[in-house]
């Protein structure tokens, strides 16, 4: 039996009483395609708030990179997310904030998060922030980040947020890239047993950043910290005195509302770009149908807002429906395995989301955990960032969700703002391993290597995009070249995910992961080429190659094969080196599993680096390295393998 034919029915308590069932996807789904943009605008009625109408629902030429969704019209995201929902849902949570220590728990009504993004707004409007402005939030998850998220979006200035685990000079280029006016930072952030001093980094990044005229501190520990008179102010006391009250800006569809960078096949990262209109109601749309979220359900997504997970379904999407969203600071291993289960239990989790990542490491920790918690409210569990295998598949399904919760595995991209593949709870059957099929309006497609659409109901092949969707990113910022050159220029007229893929017989889809080089470690999407650079910046090392390997808890883990510069070194001081020099140029999370020095790096006549030998050493499969006759040097490899 192959693992294409494993599969679970939809649980009992979720085989009616759904938004969709199997003949309702079929129908929905055939009609989104037929029919795109009346689809659309239904849907951009029933779930969105606009100011103004559009003239055009979607237009898009995928030869220029030019992609409009909604144009025309007029909307406030933030208005979306809060008042529109005073009316009736004031006294409603509408974000439970878990500390890093059980049980250190905030909430917010909607009423209560209407005032704190006011204020917010108001403290960025006494800075001089203004439409268009971008603000960049280094913090970390704590509620002033969602207030700032939505205070942004409350007067049109653009947001980036940049993970709390990046170093000062990830965080310096983020910043020079967009300009950013203002940053928003805390004094530490808080990580289980850790505390990142997040201000005194952002004063490493701020001395090079002109373009930055305040920094705005939250006090999250009350640690020390050093405050620059003019240019540094507490977040606090201009909170405590701003207004509660605050006019929301109305914004085109087509203005910008964030700029998430994320990692490509080149050493700089890309600034996607995101704008108001498409994003909101394809984040809105996708919540409902995807979690089939209901007006009472508690609803965790176990995500960083750092990433894009963070952003649309912690954030945007639950907001705009009016759900009770989780935000949660701690990790799941703190201050056990029990963690996510604890949360789950005290908040009567109904809709839980997470990465494999984060469940194989817990899994790791034995069925006993989950099982001394009271999980009986779990109805649906997702998955998301990278392939799940079958065994951590099973463990969720049957030891966390008791074969009673659907398991939705959704695969989508920084670059896709939402879920594009993914099984809807009532509709789906499940197969361990598929994201199975495409959402409303997403149409996929597999090249093979001729270049050729996968005709066959059943192929493999790079996965392509043949249409536009709503929450689709539309520029890289400051490069549209690039957005053209990296999406849309692999397949002429369709979008390039980046990924492989398969489809079987019942049309679902099971992505095998990046065709390029690009990296998924433990959740955290990394390029090799920026890691590379940033080793290139030891003084141990004169060049590095770095690739992914199979790793059972992260994924995927990195293993760089590096050369040395110097001779005086010993194989601890380079190994040493490496590591400062990845954590200093881009944070701790990237630093490679493995380093391995040797005297060169297997190269052809042309003198291109072989990965794929690479890929294979790491991988441990050395039994058949494939074609070596175009080495220019086939010594080294003798050499790597007894390394
Ligand atoms: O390779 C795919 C993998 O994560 C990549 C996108 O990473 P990022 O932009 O950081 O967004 C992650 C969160 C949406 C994809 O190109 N990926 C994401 N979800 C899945 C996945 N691979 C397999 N299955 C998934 N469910």
């Amino acid at each position: 039996m192959s693992v294409h034919d494993i599969v679970y029915e939809i649980p009992e308590p979720l085989q009616s009483g759904t938004y969709v069932n199997d003949t309702q996807y079929n129908e929905l789904y055939r009609r989104s395609l037929d029919d795109g943009d009346s689809f659309w605008e239904e849907m951009a009625r029933e779930y969105i708030h606009w100011n103004k109408e559009w003239h055009t629902v979607s237009k898009w030429d995928y030869v220029k990179g030019e992609i409009e969704w909604f144009a025309g019209a007029e909307l406030n995201v933030s208005y979306n997310c809060i008042d529109r929902h005073l009316a009736v849902r004031a006294d409603k949570t509408a974000l439970i904030w878990e500390g890093n220590e059980p049980g250190d728990v905030q909430t917010f009504t909607y009423r209560e998060l209407h005032a704190r993004v006011c204020k917010a707004a108001n403290v960025l409007q006494s800075l001089g922030v203004t439409k268009g402005d971008r603000v960049a939030l280094y913090l970390p998850m704590v509620p002033e980040l969602t207030f700032f998220m939505l205070a942004c979006a409350r007067i049109g200035a653009i947001h980036s947020v940049i993970f709390a685990g990046f170093s000062a000079e990830s965080l310096r280029d983020r910043v020079l890239d967009a300009s950013c006016k203002v940053l928003i930072t805390a004094d530490e952030g808080l990580r289980g047993s850790k505390t990142i001093p997040l201000k005194a980094i952002a004063d490493e990044a701020v001395r090079q950043c002109p373009c930055i005229e305040t920094v705005l501190v939250v006090q999250r520990t009350n640690g020390n910290i050093d405050l620059e008179q003019g240019r540094d102010v507490l977040a606090g006391p201009l909170m405590e005195q701003a207004s509660p009250e605050c006019e929301p800006v109305s914004c085109s569809s087509e203005d910008p509302l964030f700029i998430l960078y994320t990692s490509g096949s080149t050493g700089k990262p890309k600034g996607v770009l995101h704008t108001q209109g498409g994003y909101l109601l394809y984040t809105t749309v996708t919540h409902k149908y995807v979690f089939d979220y209901r007006e009472d359900d508690v609803y965790f997504c176990a995500a960083d807002i750092g990433w894009i997970t963070g952003h649309s379904y912690i954030v945007y999407g639950p907001l705009s429906n009016g759900a009770t969203t989780v935000m949660f600071e701690s990790t799941p291993m703190y201050p056990d395995a029990g963690r996510y289960w604890d949360v789950c239990e005290r908040h009567k989790v109904n809709i839980f989301y997470t990465a494999p990542t984060a469940l194989r490491s817990i899994e790791k920790h034995g069925d006993d955990f989950p099982a001394q918690y009271d999980l009986s409210a779990l109805r649906v569990l997702g998955s998301v960032g990278e392939p799940i295998n079958v065994d951590a598949w099973e463990w969720y399904f049957k030891v966390v969700g008791r074969e009673q919760c659907s398991l939705v595995d959704t695969w989508w991209q920084t670059e896709t703002g939402g879920i594009l593949l993914t099984p809807l709870p009532g509709a789906t059957r499940l197969k361990p391993g598929s994201a199975t099929r495409p959402f409303f309006g997403i149409e996929p497609c597999l090249i093979d290597d001729n270049g050729q659409e996968v005709a066959d109901a059943v192929g493999k092949g790079r996965l392509f995009m043949k249409r536009s969707w709503p929450g689709q990113m539309r520029t890289v910022y400051g490069d549209h070249d690039r957005f053209v050159q990296t999406y849309f220029s692999e397949q002429p007229g369709y979008y390039f995910s980046g990924d492989a893929a398969e489809r079987d017989s019942d049309g679902y889809y099971w992505v095998r992961g990046r065709v390029d080089d690009v990296v998924n470690v433990s959740g955290h999407r990394l390029g090799t080429a920026e890691i590379e650079s940033a080793i290139d910046s030891s003084p141990a090392v004169v060049e590095a190659a770095v690739v992914g390997a199979p790793h059972d808890i992260k994924g995927t883990a990195l293993f760089a094969f590096c050369v040395p510069a110097v001779e005086d070194m010993t194989d601890e001081e380079m190994q040493n080196s490496v590591k400062e020099a990845v954590r200093k140029e881009i944070g701790a999370f990237a630093i490679p599993d493995t380093i391995r020095f040797s005297s060169s790096l297997p190269r052809t006549r042309s003198g291109k680096i072989m990965r794929r030998i690479l890929r294979k050493i790491a991988a441990g499969d050395t039994r058949d390295l494939g074609d070596v006759s175009t080495l220019a040097d086939a010594s080294i490899i003798q050499e790597l393998l007894s390394a």
